[in-house]
Parts: structure tokens; sequence; C-alpha cells
């Protein structure tokens, strides 16, 4: 795991921009695994602005999202799919037959998980996921005490999961979905490589948990140290409370693979 701190959200967006990018140039047809959540929003405004004024090609990638929340059609607004349509899929050159989000509609929960691992294996597997993290720690939705080793289905959300997300649904939690289909956390550490974005003093309590802390079911993204290329990438205020931010920033300044990054 490599912990890169930038000064300020901007700067973050555009260096996870940059990471995602150079891994589409070297491999177009890059499996992509994305996230959804306000952090992303910028990062996939700057890879609309790349598609477009440097050429960015997604003409032959294929992404799968984490999550979706159950009970949502895709064409209600707070759906992540029409967030994904809304960011991503409708600004850039993407064949929207290779976008896959979980359905938040099946009737059979059990069997849109197992569709949902079986048409991300048929491509090979994911390449790259994107992660942002929940509050108490989630990654999709896996909330606490999920399994290390779960897989694709439908999980309840927490309290404050409701609460954090209750903005986009006019600031009432009870209005937020109570369950979502989520990859699993074996899912997620499946994929070859991970980049988890992290903004705001919100989240640098639990930041510095799944980073420093014990692997644990109650932390999902803790089960990121378990990933053998796996890069956190933090503004000043979510690496607040990290206690070896001085090793960090001398790997990303000495390490030979961030030198045209720095
Ligand atoms: C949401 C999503 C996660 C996302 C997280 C953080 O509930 N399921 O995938 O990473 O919460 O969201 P935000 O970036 O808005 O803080």
């Amino acid at each position: 795991m490599e912990v890169i701190v930038r000064s300020n959200a901007e700067q973050t967006a555009q260096l996870a921009a940059l990471f995602i990018a150079k891994q589409i140039r070297q491999k177009p047809n890059l499996v992509l695994g994305l996230a959804t959540g306000r952090t992303m929003e910028r990062i996939y405004a700057i890879l609309v602005q790349m598609h477009h004024n440097d050429d960015l090609d997604f003409s032959k990638c294929h992404t799968f999202n984490l999550d979706e929340y159950i009970g949502l059609p895709t064409e209600d607004h707070n759906s992540y799919r029409s967030y994904m349509n809304h960011h991503l899929f409708k600004q850039v050159n993407i064949d929207i037959n290779n976008t896959h989000v979980p359905n938040g509609m099946a009737a059979d929960v059990t069997h849109e998980g197992k569709r949902y691992e079986e048409a991300i294996k048929k491509v090979g597997g994911i390449d790259l996921q994107l992660l942002g993290i929940g509050e108490t720690g989630h990654i999709g939705f896996n909330e606490p005490l999920s399994s290390l080793m779960s897989r694709t289905r439908d999980k309840s959300l927490t309290p404050k999961t409701r609460q954090q997300n209750a903005e986009m649904f006019g600031g009432d939690p009870n209005k937020v979905p109570s369950r979502a289909m989520t990859m699993g956390v074996g899912t997620i550490l499946e994929a070859r490589s991970i980049l988890m974005v992290a903004l705001g003093s919100s989240k640098a309590a639990i930041v510095a948990k799944a980073v420093e802390g014990p692997i644990t079911s109650m932390i999902s993204a803790s089960a990121l140290q378990l990933h053998s290329s796996c890069k956190i990438l933090l503004d000043e205020d979510a690496a607040s409370e990290l206690a070896g931010r001085e090793y960090y920033d001398w790997v990303f300044q000495n390490e030979p693979e961030y030198e045209s990054y720095r």
C-alpha cells in the first residue's frame, strides 16, 4: 500500500485522473471498477476534459460499478446508474453496453449478485478499481462486519451511511434506501490494482484506522492492506490523523514510479 497526500481536493482529483488516464492509455481495453459519491465527481469531470482535450479514448473500456441502491429504478436521478450516465458515460465515447451497474430492481438479489460476478469474470476481471470510503469505513456498500471474503450481494445500510448520503435525498435520511447491492470485499480485492481516494476532515479518523489500524471486518477498507497494488490518495484534511505521514511523503518523493507525477 502507498499513501499519497496532495495539498487540496483539486490536486488530489487531478492526480487520481492522471493515474486512471495513464492506465487507459497503456491498455485501451482496460476494465475499470468505478465508484460514485461526491469525491468522484471532480475526478470524472477531469477525465471528461481529458477525453475532449487530450484524446483520452474510452471506446474499448469496460466498466463495473461497485454498487447500486435497491428499489431505485435506473431512471431515478439518485440511482448510481443515473449518476454514472450524467458524470461520465454520456460525456465520453464509451460504449454504453460495456458499462455495468448492479441492478437494484432485480427480483432475485442472489441471482443478480452471481450474474454480476460472472459478467466481471467474462471480461477477464477488473484491472483498476477506483474506491471512495464511507464514514463507517465502507468500500462500495460493505458496511461493518461484511466478510472480508464477501462477493456481490445485497446489504443493509447503517443509519450513519444513510445520514451521510441524505444530502442527495433532500436531507432526509429516511428517504435514502435502506438496502443496496454491492460488490463484496473479496470481489474488490481481486482487482489487479486499486486506487482509493478520500477528501476532507470528515474522513480523517476512518482513513487513519483503515490504513494504519488492524485489519478488521468492522472497517472494510482495512482489508486493502491485504492488496499488493493499492494506492491511497488523500488531501491534507483526510490525511490529518495519519501517524506515518513523513515516511509516506518520502516514498512519493523518491520512488521512481512517481517521478512524472511530482
Ligand atoms: C457512498 C458509496 C461509496 C462512496 C462513499 C463516499 O455511500 N457507496 O462507494 O465511496 O459513500 O461518498 P462521498 O464521496 O460522497 O463521501
